[in-house]
């Protein structure tokens, strides 16, 4: 059977599966409370995919006062990797950043995160500096960037 999976805003009743995935992606996750107030205050701009009631990725971003948008975090569930799901909910939710006026998109990601830098240069994200030390546990990240204006030609 071809199971269909849906992007949609996320909702109270999916912060277990969004926990779920988040605790099987890092090795330090967020903790869950985290989820709760980024529901409370960036619940627009927070994505869900689901397949069949299963919460197998989530992207969860903000827009800054300066009015550039941010991606606060990004999973997929292990299995349900490399099937273009963490493209589409990057894709929603840079979608959404455009509609409120957003044409610069940042974020930070440790720079052991191969996958993920891959996966962000697949989209268009550039490397742009280092932040030194971003993490708690001393690692540095890199700053990359977007610019979603360009993709209209
Ligand atoms: C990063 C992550 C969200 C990607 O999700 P995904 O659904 O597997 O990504 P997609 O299937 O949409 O991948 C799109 C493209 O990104 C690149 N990519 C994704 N994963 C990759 C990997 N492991 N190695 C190399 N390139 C990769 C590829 O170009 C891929 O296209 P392809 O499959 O046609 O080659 C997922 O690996 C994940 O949850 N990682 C752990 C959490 C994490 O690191 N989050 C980011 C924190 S900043």
């Amino acid at each position: 059977m071809l199971l269909k999976v849906v992007i949609r805003r996320a909702r109270p009743s999916d912060l277990g599966g969004v926990v779920e995935v988040e605790n099987l992606s890092f090795d330090r996750p967020y903790p869950p409370d985290l989820f709760y107030m980024f529901l409370l205050l960036h619940g627009d701009l927070f994505y869900v995919a689901s397949v069949g009631g299963l919460i197998v990725g989530y992207v969860v971003a903000t827009k800054r006062c300066s009015g550039v948008g941010h991606i606060l975090s990004l999973a997929v569930r292990p299995e349900w990797r490399r099937r273009r799901i963490g493209s589409s909910l990057m894709k929603a939710v840079l979608e959404k950043l455009k509609s409120q006026g957003v044409d610069q998109v940042v974020l930070e990601v440790a720079v052991s995160n191969t996958r993920a830098i891959f996966f962000y240069e697949s989209l268009g994200f550039q490397r742009t500096s280092v932040i030194k030390g971003y993490y708690p546990w001393g690692e540095d990240a890199y700053l990359m960037v977007k610019r979603l204006r360009e993709d209209e030609h």
